[in-house]
């Protein structure tokens, strides 16, 4: 790569550097440039779950698009850098028909300089032999460790794809609890906390929580957002138990929308009640006579689900915990004391504080009075992951 396009790529991976991972995952972030004859005239980067991909967000920034056909405006782009391959296939995108590889092809992108090939090996490589192939010269710096290092939930959610990336959200006073003694817990933290908690929603592809979580707080479970802002998704709410199901006609739960009861028992039904949006899963019993949650996850993956949200409660969060199946932590602490009440995650905790799980790549955010801290995780004995 020559001292030209390393500058460039330098630069897409600046402008990568302005997404997170918190919105993007299980998505990678990912920066591009747009240029014409030797003039960037355009940067984006991939926001969030379900958003522009960089290079959508680089033609658009560089006025290469038109919006009546929701595509790129040919001849106005003829150059692109771009920390990562585009993708080939559409596949799994939200809210586009065509793969990025046929945004440059249209917008007549003739020169596309790449940080790193897609680790994916389902798809590695290919948009690179495709551009060749169509006469595109493509330079690939073989930058793959920068753009890992820059994209650790990325790279865990490519461990598992079986599964959903799943994260788990709570709000805390500072001493840790979650709810008072006898299970109340709206509200702890302030207006601008729970806005940014339904963002968070808009941006899963579902929600779950516990059964008592569903009987004490009777969330709606739902994404509250603005109409101005850009994620608009609502996720399908997912309920570990069926035998709540009855309150599911009653309250704020019984607003329109898919609902997934996940049931172990085999005699279980939808009981009156259900209606064409209740579906009911069954999965094995794990050790405890409960829903296996592998298998839960197992489902509401082949269901089409990428992001789970986990909203509580304490017992459910502790469970996704031991049995190693989170991969991220969202946690908005209020400045308050509650001296007793409901932890964070109920459950047998390690026996050495050496085992504990380890909190890296940190997202920290002031919302109003609160505080935001995300973190992923790692397990005590796994190697360091760069961030
Ligand atoms: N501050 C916050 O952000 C926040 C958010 C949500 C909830 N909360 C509070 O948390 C409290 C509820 O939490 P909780 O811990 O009591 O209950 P929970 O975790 O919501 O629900 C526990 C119940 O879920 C069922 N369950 C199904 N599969 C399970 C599994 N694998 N592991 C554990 N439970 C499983 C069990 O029902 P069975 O026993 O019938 O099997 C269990 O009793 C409420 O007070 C709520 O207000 C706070």
């Amino acid at each position: 790569v020559n001292t030209r396009d390393q500058s460039l790529l330098d630069r897409a991976f600046h402008e990568a550097e302005r997404a997170s991972w918190l919105w993007t995952a299980p998505n990678p972030r990912v920066g591009a440039l747009a240029l014409s004859q030797g003039h960037v005239i355009g940067h984006g980067h991939h926001a969030y779950l379900g958003g522009p991909h960089a290079e959508e967000a680089a033609l658009r920034d560089a006025g290469a698009w038109q919006e009546d056909s929701n595509g790129p405006l040919p001849g106005v782009v003829d150059e692109m850098v771009i920390t990562l391959e585009p993708c080939s296939a559409t596949g799994g995108k939200k809210r586009r028909l065509h793969s990025c590889l046929e945004l440059l092809q249209s917008a007549g992108v003739q020169r596309v300089v790449l940080g790193a090939t897609d680790p994916d090996p389902r798809h590695q490589g290919a948009a690179i032999a495709a551009m060749r192939e169509q006469g595109i010269e493509v330079i690939h710096a073989g930058q793959e460790e920068r753009f890992s290092a820059q994209n650790p939930a990325f790279l865990k959610a490519q461990e598992h794809p079986q599964r959903p990336f799943v994260l788990c959200k709570w709000a805390a006073s500072v001493d840790g609890r979650t709810a008072t003694h006898d299970g109340v817990s709206q509200w702890i933290t302030g207006e601008e906390a729970r806005a940014e908690g339904h963002q968070l929603r808009a941006v899963s592809d579902a929600i779950l929580v516990g059964a008592r979580t569903l009987e004490l707080d009777q969330p709606r479970l739902n994404a509250r957002v603005s109409p101005e802002e850009p994620w608009q998704g609502q996720p399908l709410r997912v309920f570990l138990s069926a035998s709540h199901l009855a309150l599911a006609d009653q309250g704020p739960l019984s607003i329109a929308g898919p609902r997934l009861w996940v049931e172990c028992n085999p005699q279980a039904t939808l009981p009156a009640g259900a209606n064409e949006d209740d579906q009911l899963i069954q999965v094995s019993p794990d050790d405890s006579g409960r829903p296996s949650l592998s298998e839960v996850l197992s489902v509401l993956k082949e269901q089409g689900v990428g992001r789970l949200l986990i909203e509580g409660g304490s017992h459910v969060q502790a469970a996704f915990l031991r049995t190693g199946l989170l991969d991220a932590v969202v946690r908005y602490e209020a400045p308050s004391l509650f001296g007793g009440g409901l932890g964070s995650l109920q459950g047998e905790g390690p026996d050495h504080p050496q085992h504990a799980w380890q909190l890296f790549a940190e997202d920290r955010r002031d919302c109003g009075k609160d505080l935001r801290r995300a973190f992923l995780l790692r397990a005590a004995d796994s190697p360091v992951v760069q961030e």
